[in-house]
C-alpha cells in the first residue's frame, strides 16, 4: 500500500475508524493530523467494540506505529483515560504511540468556555461536542496556547496565569459562568507531564525516516469535509481544517509524500449538531420521514462521543462532489450500504435548486444552503440482506446500480464498500 490520506467527506461519523483499522495491517504508520476528543472513531472486531477519540485507529495492530500530529488538540485527561482503557484490554499503547511535542493541550478552561459560549448563543448554538475544541484552536491561533513541549518551559507558570486572568474575566464577567481554578489546571498539567510527556516526539523526523526506509503511511482524518472551518457549512463547523490538505500541515510532511486520497462516506447522509443539511429527512426535533427513521434506527445513528441522536437523510451527491474537488479524492469508500436494505426506493441528490436556478455546487452562504431544494433521482431499492457481504456478487442488482450512479454523479470510482461494522464486513473493488 502507498501513502494514503483517509478522510470523512460528509459531516463526520462516516466510518473512518472502521476503514482505517481495516487498512492498518497493510501500512507501517497511522497518523492523526487534526481534531481531538470531538472525534469518536469506532472499531469493531467480533463482539468487541472500541471507540477512540485521539488515538489513531491503527492501535489494535501489533506492528503499526501510531502518531498524533501537531495539528491535533489533546485533552490530557481524556487521552490518558483512552490509553488506560486500551492498556486494560491488553494493548501495549505506550509501545505503539508517539505524540507530537507541538500538540496543543486542551485545558479545563477550554471546556468551560466551550460550554458557556454555547449557552450564551441560545438558539443560535453550533451544537459543539463540548470538548473545548474551538477555544483551544482559538488559543493556538492567538499564540497563547500551551503545547506538550511547553510543559518543560520556564515561563509556563506565567503563561498559565496570564491565560487564566483573561479566561476568567470572559467566563465570569461576560458569560456569567463559573471561573476555573489554578488548581484544576495544574492537576491537568501534572497528568500530562507524567503520562504524555514520555511519549512526546519529533513527528516530522519520524515520518521522514520511515518514508525514506520505504514504509507506508496512512494519514487519518477526523470529522468530515463539510465540518471544515474553510470549506464546510461555516459557522456550523469545527475549528480545524479537516480536508486532505490539512494532513500535510498537521503532521509536517510534504505533498510528495501522499499518493492517494480515500474519501469515506455513508451510502446516505448524517449530521450531528446544528447547521444546514439539504437532504435531511429525520431528526429528534420532529422531522419524521419513514426512510430517514429507517436509516436512524437500522444505522443506529447516535454519536459515538456524545450519544446524541444523528440527523439522517439521502445521499447528497452535490456535497460529495464538492468533497471530491476540495480533497482531490482518488477513491471512495462507501459505508453502511447494509443500512439501506429493505427500503422500497432510494434517492440520490444530484443537484440543488434555488429560486428556480439549478446549482451544481455547494453555495458558500449557509442561508442559501438552508434554502436550496434537492433535485433527486429515484432508484429502486432492494429487499435482500447485504449485511456482511464480502463480494460484489452477493449484492442485489439494484444495490450495484446505486453504486454505479454514485460513481457517475461524484465523478470518482468506489474502491471500497462496507457492509457492516466489523473489520471483516468489506468489499474491495
Ligand atoms: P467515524 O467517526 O467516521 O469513525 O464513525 P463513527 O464510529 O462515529 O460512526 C460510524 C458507526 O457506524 C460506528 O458505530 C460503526 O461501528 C458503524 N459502521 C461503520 N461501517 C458500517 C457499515 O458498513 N455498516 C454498519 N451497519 N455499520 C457501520
Ligand atoms: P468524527 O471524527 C460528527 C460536529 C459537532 C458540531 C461541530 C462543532 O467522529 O467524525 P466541535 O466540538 O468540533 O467544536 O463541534 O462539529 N463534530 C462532529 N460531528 N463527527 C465528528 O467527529 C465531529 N466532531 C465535531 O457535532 O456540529
Ligand atoms: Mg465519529
Amino acid at each position: 500500500m502507498t501513502n494514503t490520506i483517509a478522510i470523512g467527506i460528509q459531516w463526520g461519523d462516516e466510518g473512518k475508524g472502521k476503514i482505517v483499522d481495516l487498512l492498518a495491517p497493510d501500512v507501517d504508520v497511522v497518523a492523526r493530523f487534526q481534531g481531538g476528543p470531538n472525534a469518536g472513531h469506532t472499531l469493531v472486531l467480533g463482539d468487541k467494540k472500541t471507540v477512540l477519540n485521539h488515538i489513531p485507529s491503527g492501535i489494535l495492530h501489533e506492528d503499526t506505529l501510531c502518531l498524533i500530529g501537531n495539528g491535533t488538540v489533546v485533552d490530557p485527561k481524556r487521552l490518558v483515560e483512552e490509553m488506560d482503557m486500551l492498556i486494560e484490554a491488553g494493548i501495549p499503547v505506550t509501545e505503539r504511540l508517539k505524540i507530537s511535542e507541538r500538540c496543543q493541550l486542551i485545558l479545563p478552561y477550554h471546556r468551560s468556555l466551550d460550554a458557556a459560549r454555547e449557552v450564551a448563543k441560545g438558539k443560535a448554538k453550533i451544537g459543539t461536542t463540548g470538548k473545548g475544541i474551538g477555544p483551544c484552536y482559538e488559543d493556538k491561533t492567538a499564540r497563547r496556547g500551551i503545547r506538550l513541549v511547553d510543559l518543560t518551559s520556564d515561563d509556563l507558570d506565567e503563561r498559565i496565569d496570564a491565560n487564566l486572568e483573561y479566561v476568567n474575566f470572559m467566563l465570569v464577567e461576560y458569560l456569567k459562568a463559573a471561573p476555573v481554578s489554578r488548581m484544576e489546571v495544574d492537576a491537568m498539567l501534572d497528568l500530562a507531564r507524567e503520562r504524555l510527556l514520555p511519549l512526546a516526539a519529533d513527528v516530522p523526523l519520524i515520518l521522514q525516516r520511515r518514508i525514506k526506509a520505504g514504509d507506508s503511511i496512512l494519514y487519518e482524518g477526523a470529522q468530515g469535509s463539510m465540518l471544515d472551518v474553510d470549506h464546510g457549512t461555516y459557522p456550523f463547523v469545527t475549528s480545524s481544517n479537516t480536508v486532505a490538505g490539512a494532513a500535510l500541515a498537521g503532521l509536517g510532511v510534504g505533498p510528495g509524500q501522499v499518493d492517494a486520497v480515500l474519501g469515506i462516506c455513508k451510502a446516505y447522509t448524517t449530521r450531528v449538531g446544528a447547521g444546514p443539511f439539504p437532504t435531511e429527512l429525520y431528526n429528534a426535533e420532529g422531522m419524521e420521514c419513514p426512510s430517514g427513521k429507517h436509516m436512524a434506527e437500522k444505522g443506529n445513528e447516535f454519536g459515538s462521543t456524545t450519544g446524541r441522536p444523528r440527523r439522517t437523510g439521502w445521499f447528497d451527491g452535490v456535497v460529495v462532489q464538492h468533497a471530491v474537488r476540495i480533497n482531490g479524492v482518488t477513491g471512495l469508500a462507501i459505508t453502511k450500504m447494509d443500512v439501506l436494505d429493505g427500503l422500497e426506493e432510494v434517492k440520490l441528490c444530484v443537484a440543488y435548486e434555488l429560486d428556480g436556478e439549478r446549482l451544481e455546487s455547494v453555495p458558500a452562504c449557509c442561508k442559501q444552503l438552508e434554502a436550496v431544494e434537492p433535485v433527486y433521482e429515484t432508484l429502486p431499492g432492494w429487499s435482500e440482506n447485504t449485511f456482511g457481504a464480502t463480494s460484489m456478487e452477493q449484492l442485489p442488482a439494484n444495490a450495484r446500480a446505486l453504486l454505479k450512479r454514485i460513481e457517475e454523479v461524484c465523478d470518482c470510482p468506489v474502491t471500497m464498500l462496507s457492509t457492516g461494522p466489523d473489520r471483516s464486513h468489506i468489499i474491495h473493488l
